[in-house]
């Protein structure tokens, strides 16, 4: 007698994700040899130093399972790096906790405080993980908007959205995709607005580092009353140009952190050893972080002085972030998808639309640049967009 085989049907705890619009444009940008400026990764090499330093640690014999929270001397580098820039002490022990790469450390925060019926805020546009994130830990995802056209945040807004059942809220600064940074006002008006409640925050700051025209990163680890209650992401990936290698980093008090660890040990449990290694003795020089804005600072200032000079858009601010949001009204009437595809398959440059960034694709005529490319593949692009 033969078996039918049978494939179970798996009832989709995200039906209503696809393939993000990332894959989308980076295989449409191939496809027509167009010069992508649409997902958020350098086209240029690291500092050969850095591999130097993760070539050495594997030589060692540095190659086998790193402790649970991630190599000592890594998670001291980043206590030591935080409590320099931001006069606030993690405890390397117990407060620090290496993960792979930022998404990882947000979706495990998520995991670890989030259950079903909670309610999570989010503040769109917003990274793509973070709603998925929340459905997938059964929570309810609560959107409010960054006010159109600013991107500030809307105080009242948050307050209004705040209720006995909020968990959590997820903040985004140097923000992803508009580019804007938040103030220590806003920072601590946050923490005015939390203060009476136990909400939980998320501060994704994946782009610490670059933030423009001589202002300061305001970590919500300056914040005592947020420091208290927040997961700190960042991502070893944007900061040293090594997106692909995956190493991020999550600080939280140690309440927060013993629980979080318990999610990370049966998720990745650990790390990739000689990279660790190879980040905490490059970190060593403090001028290998603090030489990032004026690095990029640059880039941005190429790219937008080539858009203003060459283009009709009209462009947002960029004060932090490797992006550059432009509004495309005067150069064309199609909805922002649409035109992300024609300007790829037609003028050969890839962008990514605002749309992609909110639950309901809400549209307002603004697309996503990253300048975080050689400065030829930046002039090649304005070549190119010189035609609008
Ligand atoms: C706002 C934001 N958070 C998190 C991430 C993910 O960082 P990682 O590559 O370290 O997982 C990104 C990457 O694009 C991002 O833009």
């Amino acid at each position: 007698m033969s078996i039918a085989p049978r494939t179970p049907t798996i009832q989709s705890k995200l039906p209503k994700v696809g393939t993000t619009i990332f894959t989308v444009m980076s295989a449409l940008a191939t496809e027509k040899n167009a010069v992508n400026l649409g997902q958020g990764f350098p086209d240029f090499a690291c500092d050969p130093l850095l591999v130097d330093a993760v070539d050495q640690a594997m030589r060692e014999g540095l190659n086998q399972y790193p402790p649970m929270a991630g190599v000592l001397p890594l998670r001291e580098a980043v206590a030591g790096k935080i409590e320099a820039l931001h006069g606030k002490r993690y405890s390397a022990l117990d407060e620090i906790t290496i993960t792979a790469g930022a998404t990882q450390a947000i979706l495990t925060a998520i995991l670890a405080i989030v259950r079903p019926g909670d309610e999570v805020i989010v503040l769109e546009p917003c990274y793509d993980s973070y709603i998925p994130n929340i459905e997938l830990a059964g929570g309810t995802v609560v959107r409010v908007p960054l006010v159109p056209g600013t991107f500030r945040p809307d105080f009242d807004k948050i307050a209004a959205a705040i209720t006995p059942r909020t968990r959590a809220i997820l903040v985004n600064s140097p923000h992803n995709p508009s580019a804007t940074i938040w103030s220590a006002d806003d920072m601590r008006k946050l923490e005015e607005l939390l203060a009476p409640t136990d909400v939980f925050l998320i501060s994704d700051e994946v782009y610490e580092h670059m933030v423009y025209d001589g202002r300061a990163h305001e970590s919500a680890a300056r914040f005592p009353g947020l420091a208290a209650r927040a997961f700190v992401v960042s991502s070893f990936g944007k900061t040293y140009h090594v997106t692909g290698w995956k190493v991020g980093v999550v600080a939280a008090p140690a309440a927060l952190t013993a629980e979080f660890r318990k999610v990370h040990q049966f998720n990745v449990f650990t790390v990739n050893t000689p990279v660790q290694h190879g980040l905490a003795r490059y970190m060593a020089d403090a001028q290998r972080y603090l030489a990032l804005p004026a690095f990029y600072q640059a880039k941005r200032d190429l790219f937008r002085a080539g858009l203003q000079a060459k283009t009709r858009f009209q462009l947002l601010p960029s004060e932090g972030s490797f992006f550059q949001c432009v509004d495309i009204s005067a150069v064309s009437d199609l909805p922002e998808a649409e035109f992300c595809q024609w300007l790829t398959t037609e003028i050969g440059v890839a962008a990514i639309p605002l749309s992609a960034f909110y639950a309901d694709n809400f549209d307002q005529r603004v697309v996503r640049f990253c300048y975080a490319k050689e400065d030829a593949t930046l002039r090649t692009a304005l070549d190119r967009l010189a035609k609008l």
